[in-house]
This record gives structure tokens, sequence and C-alpha cells, in this order.
């Protein structure tokens, strides 16, 4: 601060959209402890901005789910900090990292992981009736969300009648449902072929311009990484190093 008078311009919600939605500062995890111990993060420290689409990469046991999780509320760390929009989740009791994982971070993972037996639009509205939207409302938003991302007139199938790539879409129309701030996606594209694996980051990157979303996303695959803003590499535990996307594997 150069001056005493506040700027009149100064309010919170400037200042918070200044910020970093997310805020990783030397965090360590380890799972066990003893010998034992696994040492899945040792150190590690990023900053993701708002709007950015955030690929992170790694061999396989690099830490890349441990730090989704821990991200997304899903755990503590044994040491570090992780700030989501402000809020230091370390001062977030059980309760408060539910509403967090409910209304501000949507979730995409590499099984898709929908209810078998409920339609594409009442997939769409689980986490809606979690936050106790009436019936109309979810099911207006979700066929909205539906045609967002393709699948308009596929509402009424269930996941077992779509296609892998499809039941993706309805995943990542589920993770929007509750107009996140951020969407953290657990290599979202590993069961599916290339092409569209593909058109799944091409649905999020889209996601990322229209919506003002951020999008924290874990991928082996090389041919995904171009269409991140930033590449995150995680090398045993610890970043390697962190900086604008050059488009090179
Ligand atoms: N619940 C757990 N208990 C014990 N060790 C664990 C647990 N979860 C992960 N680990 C270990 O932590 C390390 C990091 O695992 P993590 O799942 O984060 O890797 P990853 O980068 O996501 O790998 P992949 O690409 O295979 O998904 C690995 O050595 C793993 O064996
Ligand atoms: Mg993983």
């Amino acid at each position: 601060m150069t001056q005493n008078q506040p700027s009149p311009t100064a309010t919170p919600e400037r200042e918070a959209a200044g910020t970093p939605i997310v805020v990783v500062d030397d965090v360590h995890h380890s799972f066990g402890s003893g010998p034992q111990a696994v040492h899945a993060l040792r150190g590690v420290s990023f900053e993701i901005r708002r709007g950015e689409l955030i690929a992170l990469r790694g061999r396989s046991g690099s830490g890349k789910t441990t730090l989704l999780n821990l991200v997304g509320g899903l755990g503590t760390p044994t040491g570090g900090r992780i700030t989501v929009d402000g809020t230091d989740l370390a001062s977030l009791g059980e309760t408060g990292l539910l509403a967090l994982r409910r209304d501000r971070i949507g979730f995409v993972f590499q099984s898709f992981g929908l209810i078998p037996v409920l339609t594409a639009a009442e997939n769409v509205g689980v986490p809606m009736r979690l936050r106790r939207l009436p019936a109309k409302e979810r099911e207006e938003r979700a066929r909205t969300l539906l045609a967002l991302v393709g699948l308009a007139d596929h509402a009424e199938q269930r996941p077992g009648e779509l296609s892998g790539g499809q039941q993706q879409r309805v995943a990542v129309a589920r993770a929007l449902a509750n107009d996140p701030d951020l969407i953290i996606a657990d290599e979202p594209t590993g069961q599916l072929d290339l092409e569209t694996g593909r058109s799944i980051m091409e649905l999020l990157r889209a996601v990322v311009r229209g919506k003002d979303v951020t999008v924290l996303v874990a991928t082996h695959d090389p041919n995904l990484i171009e269409l991140a803003d930033r590449v995150v590499e995680l090398r045993d535990g610890r970043i390697v190093e962190p900086g604008a996307n050059d488009g090179t594997p």
C-alpha cells in the first residue's frame, strides 16, 4: 500500500477477482506412518488463476490424484496449506468441506461415476437435489446443461445406453450443475479413445471460456495437454517446472 486512502474501487469483490482461485502452499502428504509411510506429495506449491485451464501431468504414482483430492477438500494434507477462493481449507470442518464440494467444485472422474439406474437428466440433477432445488428447476437446468454438452436428445437414456464419450459428457454436465467456480477432473479421458478424449477436453476448454469456470485436470495424455493454458508437472511428489504451455509433450 502506497497510500492511506482506500481506493474507491477496491471493493471486496474486485479484490477477490484479482486473487487466485487456488493456492497450494508447500503441501506435503503422506499415507501411513513410520518406515512404511508413502510420501505422495513432498512440498508442492503453485497457484491457479481464475478462468485458467491447468493440466496436471506426471507419471503414474507421481501424486496427481492425491493433489486433486486435497484441492477438492477430500482429505487434509499432512503439511502445508491449500486455499480455495481465499478460504484456507484447514479452517473448514467436515460440514464446511462438504458444502465447498457441493456448492463450489464440480468433479469429473476417469470412470464417469454416473448412477446406472438414473437417466442422464436425473444424473445431472443429483448435485441439485443435494442442494434441495425444486424438481421443476432441476429438470429444466439438467436439460439446459445436457444441451450445452451436446446431449439434448439423450436426456432420458441411462448410462448403459450411452457411449463412453457421451457418459463423460453427462458427467461434465453434472459437474456444472451447481454452477461451480472450479472443476477438478482426474484423467477424464483415460477410458476414451483419442478422438473422443479430445472432444471431452475441447468441451472443458469451451466451458472455461463460456462460463468463467476454472479447470484443473490431471492427464497422462500428451495429445490433450496442448489445450491447457498451463501445465503443472509432478514428479515423485514434487513440481518439476511450472510454466506456460509451449505445446511440447
Ligand atoms: N490411500 C492410499 N494409501 C497408501 N498409498 C497411497 C494411497 N493413495 C495413493 N497412494 C500412493 O501415493 C502415491 C501417489 O499416488 P497418486 O494416486 O496420487 O498418483 P497418480 O499420479 O494419480 O497416479 P496415476 O497416474 O496412476 O493415477 C503412490 O505411490 C500411491 O501408491
Ligand atoms: Mg491418479
